[in-house]
């Protein structure tokens, strides 16, 4: 177990996108880290990558498996409190994204697995293990507010995801539960939501990290952000 001054977090999804880059960010801030990715060689990397700067675990598997969440909690318990649970992991579902009435619901059931339900069961599994005052962030996309054609399947599953945390909120007083809007990002799922299409005109993900510490470092209320419109230190 690390020092009781020492922070930690475990972020789903750190081995490329948004969890990496929030991830690069914290490591050198003295954060001990737990990261999870399926794909065991980009997490490999990522890990050796933070390691250079503070303590990072590294753990491969789906967050779908109830296996691989033990894995999780079996670390944190190691590691001392968290501080920090950021629920980042996420699928989109096919590429190109059908529309509603020709979606399959085998891979409906799947999106909504990762991007609902492993959120949820992660909290429930870890929440012994959390500090009192513990940030819990959900990520989530305006995908699921707005009614864009096509995104029936994962913008539901994000609608889910951010009631889910509203209540949460709710339900928990003692910990800042904060669903937060990234904003569009060049990344690889963002590809995949655009097959064949020339994205290099959106942000990196590394622009929407200042809000994700602006929330993580702040005393905001637990709420709905968008990470773009916070900059450190200020409330949206
Ligand atoms: N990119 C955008 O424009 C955008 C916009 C709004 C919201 N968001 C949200 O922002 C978050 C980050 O997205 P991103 O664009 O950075 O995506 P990304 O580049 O596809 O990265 C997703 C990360 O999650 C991991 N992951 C996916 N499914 C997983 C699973 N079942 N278990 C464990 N790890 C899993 C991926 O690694 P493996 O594939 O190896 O597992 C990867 O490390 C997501 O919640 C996404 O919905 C993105």
């Amino acid at each position: 177990m690390t020092n009781s001054q020492s922070r930690n977090a475990l972020i789903t999804g750190a081995s490329r996108g948004l969890g990496l880059a929030l991830a690069r960010q914290l490591a050198p801030q003295g954060w001990n880290l737990i990261i999870d990715a399926r794909g065991a060689d980009a997490l490999e990397a990522a890990r050796i990558e933070l390691s250079h700067t503070d303590s990072v675990i590294a753990i491969p598997g789906d967050v779908t498996d109830p296996a691989h969440r033990r894995s999780l909690v079996e670390a944190a318990q190691k590691l001392g409190p968290l501080d920090l649970l950021v629920n980042n992991a996420s699928i989109l579902g096919p590429s190109p994204q059908p529309a509603l009435l020709e979606y399959p619901l085998d891979v409906l059931e799947q999106v909504y697995r990762t991007n609902v339900i492993a959120p949820l069961a992660l909290l429930q599994a870890l929440h012994h293990h959390l500090k009192p005052g513990a940030c819990i962030i959900n990520i989530t996309s305006d995908a699921g507010v707005e009614a864009y054609e096509g995104w029936g399947g994962y913008g539901s599953s994000k609608a889910a995801l951010e009631q889910l945390s509203h209540i949460l909120a709710a339900e928990n007083p003692q910990w800042r539960v904060y669903w937060i809007d990234p904003g569009d990002m060049r990344t690889q799922m963002h590809q995949e939501a655009f097959p064949g299409e020339d994205i290099s005109d959106r942000p990196l993900p590394e622009v929407s990290v200042p809000g994700l510490l602006a929330l993580i470092n702040g005393t905001h209320p637990s709420g709905r952000y968008a990470a773009r419109a916070l900059s450190p230190g200020e409330a949206q």
